[in-house]
């Protein structure tokens, strides 16, 4: 059986200003070293955070990247460039990119695909909105929008898949613990089908994680770790958070 190392990854989407280095000073001084702990703030925060790290277990990634090498794409960035100012893993695919940019499965795999390339670890982001839920067919859905959006050469090495049900960011709402370990069973069965290592690849699950239901969700069968949103953004949360890993 493969141990997959837990991954606590901290998504700040578009909150954080210069002053929140302070916030990851506190992160960084706490050192964790129980998982893998990745910080992703906001693009112009990247540099800066790489360098505040130091030698902390605390890696910086982002929260989106570009499919192209470089070009007339104004506004966007480059893997290349977030691999060269000292990101490690890039976030694709978020549900808030999904809804708000119009983003397929097909152009986050594409954007899988490029961080790769520079040596980042995509982490792949799948989730059924409520509708879909209620719906019947959720576990289909998202295992087939996971197929759609993981690159054919994805490697437990440099992808990590990330499960947010939609309904659960941002709203208090945690879905059950039998519907998380069957929606990660699922995706699981799904990547081993697919890919045979698909059994190292970290699967983590993401809305509404809070240092109080940490622990119960990260003791689910085929649970990696959490992608973490309002939660991250202050180092005791996130640190209560990434102690429970
Ligand atoms: P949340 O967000 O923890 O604030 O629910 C999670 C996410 O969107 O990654």
């Amino acid at each position: 059986m493969t141990t997959r190392r837990k991954l606590v990854a901290g998504n700040w989407k578009m909150n954080g200003l210069t002053a929140s280095a302070a916030e990851l000073g506190q992160m960084c001084d706490a050192n964790p070293s129980n998982c893998d702990v990745l910080i992703c703030p906001p693009y112009p925060l990247i540099g800066r955070f790489v360098g505040a790290a130091g030698n902390a277990h605390i890696e910086i990634g982002a929260q989106d990247c570009h499919t192209a090498e470089s070009g007339a794409h104004t506004g966007d960035v480059s893997a290349a460039l977030l691999a060269d100012v000292g990101a490690t893993a890039v976030i694709v695919g978020h549900s808030e990119r999904r809804a708000d940019h119009g983003e397929s499965s097909a152009l986050v795999r594409a954007k899988a695909e490029a961080a790769t390339a520079h040596g980042l670890t995509a982490i792949i982001c799948v989730g059924e909105t409520l509708e879909q839920r209620e719906a019947g067919g959720a576990g289909e859905l998202v295992v087939g929008q996971m197929l759609d959006s993981v690159p054919d050469g994805a490697t437990a090495a440099n992808t990590v898949i990330a499960y947010e049900p939609v309904w659960a960011i941002g709203t208090g709402k945690v879905p059950t613990s039998e519907q998380i370990g069957a929606m990660h069973a699922a995706l699981r069965a799904a990547l081993v089908e697919k890919f045979g290592e698909g059994d190292g690849m970290r699967i983590l699950y993401g809305g509404s994680v809070k240092p109080t239901n940490a622990a119960e969700i990260f003791a689910i069968a085929d649970v990696d770790g959490g992608l973490i949103g309002g939660a991250s953004l202050k180092a005791n949360d996130f640190l209560g958070i990434v102690s429970a890993a």
